[in-house]
């Protein structure tokens, strides 16, 4: 059935306009290929947000997320900020602003595995062949937002704080077995239990809400044991979930499994328009180059199709067109190896090309 697809692209800093340039190539060429309508309108966050506008996330680009029935986003963040710890407004703010303000209380990873990178993770190839789990980061509490945050008068003494409420702790849990009823049915549910009050009423709160998924099973543990434990064995995992700042890191960790940074996709989805983009940053080194790895944001528009629109064919063709590129060594220098490096662009349309041509 052919439908009317509204999206915002939000490209930011850095690599953002290049990587998002090609997914919105490969979304339009999705939507011709099944016969849907595409309106696209781009907004303005991060950096280049701050200057022309003053601000990271302006309610301008607020208001067309709200309208719009998704968003692709790409990267934010520009060095000149990194440098200066005393810069009042950040392009990172923006970021926070829109996920608290669209209620994205759920940050969604999915980690896999890519066959013809097998021999790019730093892991022993039968310890990654196959993994396959899926990050749920609860991504609108905790120590990124909870208040007091600040410095002392002095300015000697800087604290945050972690908060979570019982509601935000359910809301998170019941996604998490929502989707593991629908995969290998497993939660692994990470705290800090042993010391921190935040993570004890993460556990009080999953141990009555694990009982009501009597036929998916319940795993415990610590956040630094599953720092561990993602390393040594990552098929281990099926739907791990966890606080914000623990699913940052740990996701961070995640991602080399698959052998690049420039591969993860992911989707923040909770009460509004629901907003994808790639776990990566916005890399200022390679700016302007054409030489960034578009594949994590073409995989997020992947993810847009399956959990905006429902539109589980024309996630999986990107997929599929993803893993070809792969397989036929069309890849940027991040994991081209000794092979030949191609552009962003020659990557982008090399996948545009395969999905035009494929027969539906
Ligand atoms: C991420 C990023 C952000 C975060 C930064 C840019 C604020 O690292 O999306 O993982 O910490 O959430
Ligand atoms: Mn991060």
């Amino acid at each position: 059935m052919s439908r009317k697809l509204n999206i915002a692209v939000l490209a930011g800093d850095g690599i953002g306009p290049e990587i998002t340039k090609q997914a919105l190539e490969v979304t339009k060429a999705i939507c011709n290929k099944f016969g849907h309508t595409l309106n696209y309108e781009e907004g303005l966050t991060g950096a280049i947000a701050i200057d022309t506008v003053g601000e990271p996330y302006p309610q301008e680009t607020h208001e067309l997320c709200m309208r719009s029935d998704a968003v692709l986003f790409g990267a934010i963040g520009d060095p000149k900020y990194d440098n200066n710890p005393s810069a009042k407004v950040r392009p990172e703010q923006g970021l926070l602003k829109m996920r608290k303000d669209l209620g994205l209380y759920a940050n969604i990873r999915p980690v896999t595995t890519f066959p013809s990178l097998i021999h790019k993770s730093p892991l022993r190839a039968d310890l990654v062949e196959g993994a396959d789990f899926m990050c749920i980061r609860e991504l609108t509490g905790g120590l990124y937002f909870g208040r007091p945050q600040g410095r002392s008068e002095d300015g000697n003494t800087a604290y945050d704080t972690c908060v979570y409420t019982r509601e935000e702790v359910e809301r998170i849990l019941h996604l998490a077995y929502k989707y593991a009823g629908q995969r290998r049915k497993k939660v692994t549910v990470v705290d800090k239990a042993n010391v921190l009050a935040s993570s004890r009423l993460w556990r009080e709160v999953a141990q009555e809400i694990a009982v009501q998924y009597p036929d998916i099973e319940t795993e415990y543990m610590f956040v630094d044991n599953a720092a561990m434990r993602i390393i040594q064995w990552p098929k281990s995992f099926d739907v791990l979930v966890t606080e914000n700042l623990f699913g940052d890191i740990l996701t961070d960790e995640a991602s080399v499994i698959t052998g690049s940074l420039g591969m993860l996709p992911s989707a923040s989805i909770g009460i509004h328009t629901s907003v994808f983009e790639p776990i990566h940053g916005s890399y200022p080194q390679a700016a302007g180059k054409n030489i960034a790895n578009p594949l994590a944001t073409i995989l997020s528009s992947a993810l847009m199709f399956e959990y905006a629109f429902e539109m589980m064919e024309e996630g999986a063709l990107i997929r599929e067109a993803v893993s070809a590129s792969m397989d036929a060594k069309i890849v940027t220098e991040d994991i081209a190896g000794e092979g030949k490096a191609y552009s962003t662009d020659e990557v982008g349309k090399w996948i545009v090309n395969y999905i035009s041509q494929k027969e539906i």
